[in-house]
């Protein structure tokens, strides 16, 4: 069997999040948003992709693609300054993918980073500007500051869940995709 990491980021997180699933478990990784890849040629994909203005920003991707992979197993793990469990990612979830697609795959929630400085001037600026009216103090605080919550060991769900499918599946990984 043949597995694959996808990602759609635009700062920097998802893809390093990618990278740590790769180093961990041999799957190539490619940027959805600069590669066309065949998704049709793997088993088991791990999808990747950062939450911008409460939309995940794979959502064109997915949907586009989900006729053809809807049939293999699927995660999905976000990225986003929202915590885990937050009732908000549930909701922009809801809003952007359809039911089918989130009822087959497997949903892994998972903290980025925001470092204002690395932002081009225009997002710097709106991010200001929404800061001030926002109302929930966490939120304007992350969007007046910045944040960091990158952490390796956040990808375990992610680990657990491919371990667990490759046993459940009888899936037989390739010699250059060694699960650690
Ligand atoms: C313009 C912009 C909009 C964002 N909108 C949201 C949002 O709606 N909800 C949220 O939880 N995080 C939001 N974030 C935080 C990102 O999800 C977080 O920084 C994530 O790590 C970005 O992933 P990336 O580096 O792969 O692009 C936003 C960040 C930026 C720069």
């Amino acid at each position: 069997m043949k597995a694959v990491v996808f990602f759609s980021g635009k700062f920097g997180s998802t893809k390093k999040y990618a990278y740590w699933i790769n180093e961990r478990t041999g799957f190539p990784v490619y940027d959805i948003n600069k590669e066309k890849p065949d998704p049709s040629k793997y088993d088991l994909i791990v999808l990747g992709s950062s939450i911008i203005a409460s939309k995940p920003t794979i959502q064109k991707w997915l949907k586009a693609h989900w006729p053809v992979i809807e049939n293999k197993q699927v995660l999905l793990f976000t990225v986003s300054g929202t915590e885990p469990g937050h009732p908000d990612l549930q909701k922009w979830l809801t809003d952007s993918l359809s039911q089918s697609i989130l009822e087959k795959v497997h949903y892994v929630p998972l903290r980025g980073r925001l470092v204002l400085q690395e932002l081009p001037w225009w997002i710097r600026l709106m991010m200001k500007v929404a800061s001030r009216t926002e109302k929930d103090p966490q939120i304007k605080k992350r969007m007046a500051e910045g944040f960091d919550y990158m952490d390796k060991s956040s990808i375990d769900p992610i680990l657990k869940w491919i371990d667990d499918t490759v046993e459940e599946e009888h899936l037989e990984l390739g010699e250059s995709q060694l699960v650690w």
